[in-house]
């Protein structure tokens, strides 16, 4: 009982621990954040350099890597060392610190694939306006709203949990702090702090999705009014890469929240979240390069300037 009431220092992480060996799960996961890192820093280095990536498209696209660099950053690092060392608890402290960043990247990333996606609305939809609308300040001042806008919902939602009291239960079956496992832990009220964070979070994740979905609602209707196959072809090619890192984001993000947690489903629940956690950042690079030809011949230029320095 005694053993019960007094708070805890630390919280552990039951994360995957049970279902694996940790060291194959360190040499899998080690794989896929340096993939992810290489990928991202290697999308901002092309965008900057390459002249013909000087479009707001790009743009975007630079700060979605720069963006997921962090959000990756957040999560796997400190995985990769529980997985070495064995050693499964983060303290309260770190688990508020990680929920921070971590939010603060969701929110931030949600808000920048609605930016994405008026870019792309406009260019599709108002063809002849577009260079002088989406023009460098305005870039410039969506992505630092972007920034803003997650920055903000999430710091409020974590001024309402440094809040809690934690004074028993200290596990917390995922593999990073989210703010519902978080705050079920808390001996507090926490009607206040979930209510707040289904607000923000409404802000935070809502409003930039419906934002991201009318523009696509816009879009796909313009792109139907198209006569010619072949320009409808090439309307729909310049965001369909970005539409698939949505869909892959967004369909995720949902089914984490929309599936009940029960104790038979919770596996499909940490699958879930591990794909808008962990493999987003790690695909959103290659779905780039892959379908843009500008993305391709912009690395195969570099490759040929770098081999003939070294040669
Ligand atoms: C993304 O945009 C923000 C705000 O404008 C800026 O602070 C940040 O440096 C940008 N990152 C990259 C990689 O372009």
């Amino acid at each position: 009982m005694k053993k019960n009431l007094s708070s805890p220092e630390t919280f552990t992480l039951l994360g995957f621990g049970n279902l694996l060996a940790l060291r194959i799960l360190f040499v899998l996961f080690f794989a896929i954040y340096a993939l992810s890192l290489v990928g991202n820093l290697l999308i901002v280095l092309l965008v900057a350099a390459d002249q013909h990536l000087h479009t707001p498209m790009y743009f975007f696209l630079m700060n979605l890597s720069g963006l997921e660099t962090c959000y990756i950053s957040t999560i796997v690092p400190r995985m990769l060392v529980s997985f070495l060392t064995g050693d499964r608890s983060i303290s309260i402290k770190g688990c508020i610190t990680q929920y921070y960043f971590f939010g603060f990247c969701v929110a931030t990333e949600c808000y920048l694939l609605a930016m994405m996606s008026f870019d792309r609305y406009l260019a599709i939809c108002k063809p002849l306006h577009y260079s002088t609308i989406m023009n460098g300040r305005l870039c410039l001042q969506l992505t630092f709203t972007s920034w803003m806008c997650g920055l903000l919902t999430n710091t409020i939602i974590t001024s309402f949990l440094v809040q809690l009291t934690f004074c028993g239960p200290n596990e917390i079956d995922d593999f990073f702090c989210d703010v519902y496992p978080l705050a079920n832990l808390s001996c507090s009220n926490t009607q206040l702090v979930k209510l707040a964070t289904s607000i923000l979070g409404y802000m935070g994740i809502g409003f930039p999705f419906l934002l991201t979905l009318a523009s696509y609602v816009r879009i796909i209707l313009n792109v139907l009014r198209i006569k010619s196959k072949v320009s409808q072809q090439k309307a729909f090619t310049t965001c369909s890469s970005h539409l698939i890192v949505v869909t892959l984001f967004y369909g995720s993000l949902f089914l984490v929240y929309v599936i009940p947690e029960t104790e038979t489903l919770k596996e499909l629940h940490k699958i879930f979240s591990f794909f808008y956690t962990i493999l987003t950042p790690m695909l959103n690079p290659l779905i780039y390069s892959l379908r843009n030809r500008e993305v391709k011949e912009a690395l195969f230029k570099s490759v040929r300037k770098f081999g003939n320095r070294v040669s």
